[in-house]
């Protein structure tokens, strides 16, 4: 199971004055030391957080790990992808007054964006993802468009209690176990804390999880490697 870790949050807290601290780029070396697999970065339109200079840091430094950029279908990101040349694209919807990433793409009305965007980074040999609700159809349609991967959302599962979590649960598995029997790599994220994080570890046939809010916001009290190492600890004992 790898672990990906999405740092977006330490430029977030640096953005809020303008300053140059926290650095995400150090961040993302202290989460590699804890045990991280990868590291992620979404370069999001508005660059309310990760900036570009952050991304063409921690393309020149994260050799030995998963660099995955995070953004929308785009035509200014797709050549900045073309030329930072991260190890993975996830493609991700992007909304203007969103808090975050609240829903997977919508792969129909959105369909010939992606399939553009697809078809010219794979086309340079970077594999995608498609960020996508826990949907059956959604899982087809990125079969069909020629996607490397998807990233199954888990947010609603995340932000749900009881029963109706375990239906989510149950969404997330029938998306993973699709995306695998159609020969697609399955990712999970969004959502994912110290105590939710064991249920969809335990899903047979994930092959990784990306995770950010929970560690940053963990990392303030233990410090980043530690917040990892726990994460990753959590992800790999079930
Ligand atoms: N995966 C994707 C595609 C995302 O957009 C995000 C949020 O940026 C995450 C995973 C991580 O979500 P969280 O910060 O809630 O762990």
């Amino acid at each position: 199971m790898l672990l990906g870790v999405n740092v977006d949050h330490v430029a977030t807290v640096r953005e809020a004055r303008k300053d140059v601290e926290p650095d995400p780029l150090k961040a993302a070396m202290l989460a590699l030391q804890g045990g991280a697999d990868g590291i992620t970065v979404h370069l999001r339109e508005d660059r309310r957080h990760i900036q570009d200079r952050d991304v063409i840091e921690i393309r020149k430094k994260v050799k030995n790990a998963e660099m995955n950029l995070e953004m929308a279908a785009t035509y200014e990101m797709i050549n900045i992808a073309l030329k930072i040349r991260p190890d993975m694209v996830t493609l991700v919807p992007e909304k203007r007054a969103e808090l975050t990433t609240e829903g997977g793409l919508d792969l129909v009305k959105g369909r010939k964006k992606i399939q553009k965007a697809i078809d010219a980074i794979q086309k340079e040999g970077i594999p995608v993802s498609l960020f996508i609700d826990p949907s059956i159809a959604d899982v087809e349609i990125s079969k069909e468009l020629g996607a490397t991967m998807v990233e199954i959302h888990t947010g609603l599962y995340s932000n749900s209690r009881g029963k109706k979590q375990l239906e989510e649960l149950k969404r997330v598995k029938s998306a993973v176990k699709t995306a695998v029997a159609a020969g697609l790599l399955a990712n999970a994220g969004h959502g994912l804390n110290y105590v939710n994080v064991k249920n969809i570890a335990a899903i047979k046939g994930i092959r990784g999880l990306y995770i950010g809010h929970s560690i940053v916001a963990r990392s303030v009290y233990d410090g980043m490697e530690d917040a990892v190492r726990e994460m990753k600890r959590l992800t790999e004992t079930v």
